[in-house]
């Protein structure tokens, strides 16, 4: 688990929750549980900043589509801030394919599917490093108690 420190960690609610109108119910799961907006913002994604956001997957056979999932409707792009907040995010998204979720998680409750999944966070502090400085510039993250 984590060290009990106040970290950020870096969120996208994805076009399937966007498109549904989920955006505030995801938002009140995260922070309910402790997470802190400190940045956020609504973008269409590009094909080049989906692309290089998902470098590390190149070649695998769900990248393609998944470039063309992420492209397809807006998203919010978000820094959340709290104790130990990436694996707080983690616990409250559950994993990756919503059928292996457990029950009362973000994609158990919301997502679609393993791609159409409702949203992405961090998994360690170096990815939410990457993560936040790639959608983010030092002076738009807010300061919060
Ligand atoms: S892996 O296989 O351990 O690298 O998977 P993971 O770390 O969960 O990240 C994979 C990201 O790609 C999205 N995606 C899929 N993953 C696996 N299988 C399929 N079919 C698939 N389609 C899309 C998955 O949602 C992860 O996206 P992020 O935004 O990182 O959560």
């Amino acid at each position: 688990m984590g060290n009990n420190e106040v970290e950020r960690t870096f969120s996208i609610i994805k076009p399937d929750a966007v498109t549904r109108n989920l955006i505030g119910s995801i938002l009140q799961r995260l922070e309910s549980n402790g997470l802190s907006v400190v940045a956020s913002k609504m973008i269409r994604l590009d094909r080049e900043q989906a692309e290089g956001f998902y470098a590390e997957h190149k070649g695998r056979d769900f990248y393609e589509p998944l470039i063309e999932y992420m492209i397809s409707a807006p998203v919010i792009v978000q820094v959340l801030q709290g104790e130990d907040a990436i694996t707080v995010n983690r616990r409250v998204m559950g994993v990756t394919d919503p059928a292996k979720a457990e029950e009362g998680t973000i994609r158990a409750d919301f997502a679609l599917s393993v791609r159409e999944n409702s949203v992405h966070g961090s998994d360690s502090v170096a990815s939410a490093e990457r993560e936040i400085a790639y959608f983010f510039a030092p002076e738009e993250l807010c300061e919060r108690d």
